[in-house]
């Protein structure tokens, strides 16, 4: 099973999930989980429950200007910064549950030789094209520097304060040499124009085999062809993929001391090295080419709307270059935008939710939830803490919580704990009824996992909780109870299949809960990998239940008061 086999393409044996590697930098916000980290753990979790074959790889992506000037903001070297974050970004994400089966690093040496070895390849095919550019040189800090560093003014508006790729003032496009008194951003002293010789990937070369490519995924989210679109119609152009700086991967030709990769390069190639880093340490160190070279393996791209020039054009025509022969993505699932009370996040502001901030509050499973209602999957959508507390406390515990407590509990109270006898024969039209349209319901739920509708998924799994309330309250155990023990008991076990059920569609989003709950079901299997196949049969009469707890507390208001007055002081001070 997979997607593909579903709409009748190309059958896959197994799926390699990507998800974007964050920069090492900071820590993560709710933006970076509703656009590419949870997305990715949603997708991969079903498959795993599905009992598909899947890898999940991430890693923090270490290299790139803004890291060394952290750094030498705080007085330590780049490697103790990133291994810092490195540190607390992944703690992070596993306390958020996701569930990576590697998160590298790419200051790693295998990422150094992986990298290396597929520039060395490119180079000696002769794919590279080498030119010799003015560029910007700063005397006072002794290096080149990235055309965001570089201020000056505006030669169509005059500001005084354009930047060497962007005039905000105007919106005018620039090239640094175009700016009047150029200037280093961070000291203001005055640069001099220096000749550096860089390798370029004419990727103007690779534009019919890529449009041919795109034109076999008509199936790709509108947002990512549409923007693919635009570059094709305004034409690839060359691109430099190496940099003056001495924070990166060392380009690996004789002689180029102080040159290193673009960090745009390296960065999706770290996927490739935290494969075979996962390989090596399960002690098979060839079976990354499973993943990256068997045309079996089906390749997927989580990513937010910023990375997908880097994932739809760039990386492609990486592979494609390279002797090897290495698969292509089958799919990039690009998300929008998340904003935060109305507001987009500014991360400079602090104007931001930090995830280990969050988790020290709140649990995880909630943040899941309310994410996955909200995910920015077609247009950008709007965080609120008001709107999470409304999903934790109506959806997540009114209707789900609600229903499984509900459940569990009478039977623990009337049946001892152990699951009354029910059969499909004893059925009444109602069971009946209720039974078809949460089994349907679970069909849908799976379609729209598989095509990358989470949201509508979520919401499929929602209905299923409000129909098995209603069937709760509309059979009414707790009437027959006195009147008819056979019928009530028989309720109950319907009950506890729609429970069953919910269980499965719940897990991928909210699997700290969902894990607990498939335990109290007295499930043989594990949810991971393979849940699906014990989950879709019914739980037979006599099988004995865990006791329940509250599987999602309440959030109070005054708790949600304090984040929202945090943030509106950061505004009031903007
Ligand atoms: O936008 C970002 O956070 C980048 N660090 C993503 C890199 S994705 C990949 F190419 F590694
Ligand atoms: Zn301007």
């Amino acid at each position: 099973m997979s997607s593909a086999d579903e709409s009748g393409q190309q059958a896959f044996k197994r799926t390699l999930v990507t998800a974007a590697l964050p920069y090492a930098n900071g820590d993560i916000h709710l933006g970076h989980l509703a656009g590419a980290y949870l997305p990715a753990d949603l997708y991969v979790r079903y498959l795993r429950l599905r009992g598909e074959e899947v890898l999940f790889i991430c890693g923090s992506d270490e290299y790139g200007v803004p890291i060394t000037l952290t750094a030498e903001k705080l007085g330590i070297s780049p490697q103790e910064l990133v291994d810092r974050n490195y540190e607390s970004i992944r703690k992070s994400f596993a306390d958020f549950g996701m569930s990576f089966d590697n998160y590298s690093q790419t200051s790693r040496e295998i990422h150094t030789e992986t990298s290396q070895a597929f520039f060395t390849d490119l180079h000696t095919q002769g794919l590279f094209k080498q030119k010799t550019t003015d560029q910007f040189y700063s005397v006072s800090q002794n290096r080149f520097l990235a055309d965001r560093y570089i201020e000056g003014t505006c030669p169509k508006c005059g500001s005084e304060d354009a930047r060497g790729d962007q005039c905000e003032k105007c919106g005018t496009t620039l090239d640094p040499t175009e700016l009047i008194n150029p200037r280093n951003a961070m000291d203001n002293s005055p640069l001099e124009l220096r000749k550096t010789t860089h390798w370029f990937l004419p990727l103007g070369d690779w534009q019919e085999k890529l449009k041919a490519f795109h034109g076999r995924h008509p199936e790709w989210k509108e947002n990512v062809l549409r923007y693919c679109n635009g570059w094709f119609a305004d034409g690839l152009q060359d691109r430099a993929m190496t940099r003056d700086l001495s924070w990166g991967v060392p380009v690996p030709l004789p002689d180029h001391e102080g040159k290193v990769m673009f960090v745009w390069f390296d960065a999706p190639i770290g996927y490739i090295s935290a494969t075979r880093e996962w390989a090596a340490e399960n002690g098979a160190p060839e079976t990354w080419r499973t993943w990256w070279q068997n045309p079996d393996t089906r390749l997927v791209h989580f990513i937010g709307k910023d990375n997908i020039f880097f994932h739809a054009l760039l990386f492609p025509i990486m592979l494609m270059a390279h002797s090897e022969n290495y698969i292509l993505p089958d799919n990039v699932p690009a998300n929008e935008f998340l904003n935060l009370e109305g507001q987009k996040l500014s991360t400079s502001r602090g104007f931001a939710v930090w995830l280990p901030e969050y988790l020290a509050k709140f649990p995880a499973d909630a943040l899941r939830y309310t994410l996955a209602r909200n995910l920015p999957e077609t247009r950008d959508m709007n965080f609120t803490w008001q709107g999470f507390l409304a999903r934790n406390n109506s959806e997540l515990g009114n209707n789900f919580g609600n229903l499984i407590n509900r459940v569990l509990t009478f039977c623990h109270k009337y049946f001892a704990g152990v699951v009354p006898e029910w059969s499909l024969d004893a059925a009444t039209d109602l069971d009946r009824t209720t039974l078809a349209e949460v089994e349907d319901l679970l069909q849908r739920w799976s379609e729209h996992m598989a095509r990358f509708e989470q949201k509508a998924a979520v919401n499929v799994a929602f209905q299923a909780g409000q129909a098995g309330n209603r069937y709760f309250d509309e059979s009414a155990p707790f009437r027959t109870r006195k009147s008819d023990l056979a019928r009530c008991g028989q309720s109950v076990g319907v009950a506890i299949q729609i429970v069953r059920m919910l269980a499965l569609m719940l897990a991928p989003v909210t699997p700290f809960a969902m894990t607990k709950l498939w335990g109290w079901l007295g499930m043989e299997s594990d949810l991971w990998p393979g849940g699906w196949q014990e989950g879709t049969l019914p739980i037979p009469s006599g099988r004995i239940l865990g006791q329940p707890e509250i599987l999602f507390p309440r959030i109070e208001d005054q708790a949600v008061q304090i984040e929202i007055e945090r943030l509106e002081k950061l505004l009031d001070n903007a």
